[in-house]
C-alpha cells in the first residue's frame, strides 16, 4: 500500500492541468512508495478554481494561497502561478517546511532567484524545478549518448524555440490571458519563457556556460494594457539571439522568437560531436536522429530512432515497442521521479539550485543584449 503525499496547487491554468494529469496518472504507470492526492487548490476567482477542482478531483479551494501553504494536511506546495509569484509563494511554502515544486523560470531573475535557493536549503525541503523536457525519454535518452561518451568531444550546440502568436499589434499585454507579454509579471519575454527551456536542456546535456553575446527585439514596441486600459510601453524581448561558450569548450547558438509565422512551439536542438552527432524536435518527441561517422563508409547517414522500445529510458513503464507516447508524459515522468527521490530523501533535478544556473545565464543574455557586451556568467 502506498503512501498519501497531500498536493496543494496554486494556479489551475494550463500547467495547473498539466501538473494534475501527471499526479492521476502516475501511480498507473510507475510502481511508487507515495502516490499524490490532489487535496487543495487555490486561485483568485474561486468559482473558475472550483470547476478545476470539481473537474480533476481535489478536495477543496482556497481563494487565498496563503492558506492552502499554512494548511497542515498539505505536504507539497505547487507553484502554476506567473513569473512575479513563485519567489513569494516558495519563501513562504520553505517557513512552513513544505516541499516545493515550482514553474519555470524559476524567478524573475537571478537576485530573485539566489533568495528561493537560500530559503529552500536552509528550511531543508525537496525543491524541483518543472523543466519538464528533459523527462521526454527521447530527450533523456540524448543524455545517456552524451554521457556514455559516444559523441567524443563536443564542439557545437544549436537549439532554437519559435513561436508566432504575438505578432498582431492589436493583441493587449497582461492581465489573465496575456501575462506573458507584461514584464512586471513576466520579468522577460522569450528569454525567461521559452529559451529557459533551451538553456536547461543544454546545461543538463552539455554543461555550464562560460560567458554569452546576445540581441533581442521588441517589434511591437507598446500595446494597451489589459488591466490599466491604457496604452504602455511593451518591456519584454519578442525575440532573442545569443552565442556562448561552453566550459567544455563548444560552440553554443541559440534563437527563440514568438514572430516566426508558421511555429507554434518548434524547439529543437542539435549537438555535433567529434565522432557523433544528435538532433531532437519537439515536433517529432519521440525520434532521436543519430549521426555515427564510425558507421561503415557507404552506409553512413543519419538514423531516426524511434525511442519507443523498452530499453529507452522511461518507455518499459508504457505500453508496447513501437507506440509512441507524448508531451503530457513528460510531466508524468517528473511528478514519478519526484516522488522516487521524495521515499529516498533525496532530492530530484532539477533543483532551485539547478534551475539558478538557467537564470544567471538568461540574466547574462539579456544583460549582453542591453550592454552589447559579451557577459561572464559568473558576473551575473
Ligand atoms: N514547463 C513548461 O513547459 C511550462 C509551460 C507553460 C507555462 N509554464 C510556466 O508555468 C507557470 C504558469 O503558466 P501557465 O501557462 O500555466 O499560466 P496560466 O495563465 O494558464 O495559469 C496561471 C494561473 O495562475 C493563477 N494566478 C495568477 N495570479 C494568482 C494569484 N495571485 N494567486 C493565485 N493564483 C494566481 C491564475 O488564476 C491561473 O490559474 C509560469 O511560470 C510559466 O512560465 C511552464
Amino acid at each position: 500500500m502506498s503512501k498519501p503525499l497531500r498536493i496543494g496547487m496554486i494556479g489551475y491554468g494550463f500547467m495547473g492541468r498539466a501538473h494534475s494529469n501527471g499526479y492521476k496518472r502516475v501511480n498507473d504507470f510507475f510502481d511508487l512508495e507515495y502516490h499524490p492526492v490532489l487535496k487543495a487548490v487555490a486561485a483568485r476567482d474561486v468559482a473558475k478554481a472550483k470547476d478545476f477542482a470539481d473537474r480533476w478531483g481535489y478536495e477543496r479551494v482556497e481563494s487565498d494561497w496563503k492558506k492552502i501553504v499554512a494548511a497542515d494536511d498539505i505536504d507539497v506546495i505547487d507553484i502554476c502561478t506567473p513569473n512575479n509569484l513563485h519567489a513569494e509563494i516558495a519563501l513562504e511554502a520553505a517557513k512552513h517546511g513544505k516541499a516545493i515544486l515550482c514553474e519555470k523560470p524559476l524567478s524573475m531573475d537571478a537576485a530573485e532567484g539566489e533568495k528561493m535557493v537560500i530559503a529552500v536549503e536552509k528550511a531543508g525541503v525537496p525543491n524541483m524545478v518543472w523543466y519538464n523536457y528533459r523527462r521526454i525519454p527521447a530527450v533523456t535518452f540524448a543524455k545517456q549518448l552524451i554521457d556514455s561518451g559516444k559523441l567524443g568531444r563536443i564542439f557545437h550546440y544549436r537549439a532554437n524555440f519559435l513561436q508566432d502568436w504575438t505578432i498582431s499589434a492589436d493583441l493587449p499585454q497582461g492581465g489573465a490571458a496575456l501575462w506573458r507579454l507584461d514584464a512586471k509579471a513576466a520579468g522577460s519575454g522569450v528569454t525567461g519563457d521559452l529559451l529557459a527551456h533551451c538553456i536547461d536542456t543544454a546545461l543538463w546535456l552539455n554543461g555550464s556556460v562560460k560567458n554569452v553575446t546576445a540581441m533581442t527585439e521588441t517589434f511591437v514596441k507598446q500595446r494597451k494594457h489589459q488591466l490599466t486600459g491604457k496604452v504602455e510601453p511593451v518591456e519584454i524581448d519578442d525575440a532573442c539571439a545569443f552565442l556562448c561558450h561552453f566550459q567544455n569548450g563548444s560552440l553554443g547558438l541559440f534563437e527563440s522568437t514568438r514572430y516566426a509565422r508558421g511555429h507554434k512551439a518548434l524547439y529543437t536542438f542539435e549537438i555535433n560531436g567529434e565522432h557523433a552527432s544528435i538532433k531532437w524536435d519537439l515536433h517529432d518527441l519521440h525520434r532521436l536522429e543519430w549521426f555515427d561517422y564510425r558507421d561503415e563508409g557507404p552506409l553512413r547517414g543519419w538514423r531516426s530512432i524511434h525511442v519507443t522500445d523498452g530499453e529507452h529510458p522511461y518507455m518499459s513503464k508504457w505500453w508496447v515497442p513501437g507506440l509512441a507516447i507524448g508531451y503530457e508524459h513528460s510531466f508524468v515522468h517528473q511528478v514519478a521521479d519526484f516522488l522516487e527521490a521524495y521515499a529516498k530523501k533525496e532530492q530530484a533535478h532539477p533543483t532551485f539550485r539547478d534551475a539558478l544556473e538557467t537564470q544567471k545565464v538568461c540574466d547574462a543574455v539579456l544583460k549582453s543584449a542591453s550592454s552589447g557586451l559579451w557577459i561572464d556568467v559568473s558576473s551575473v
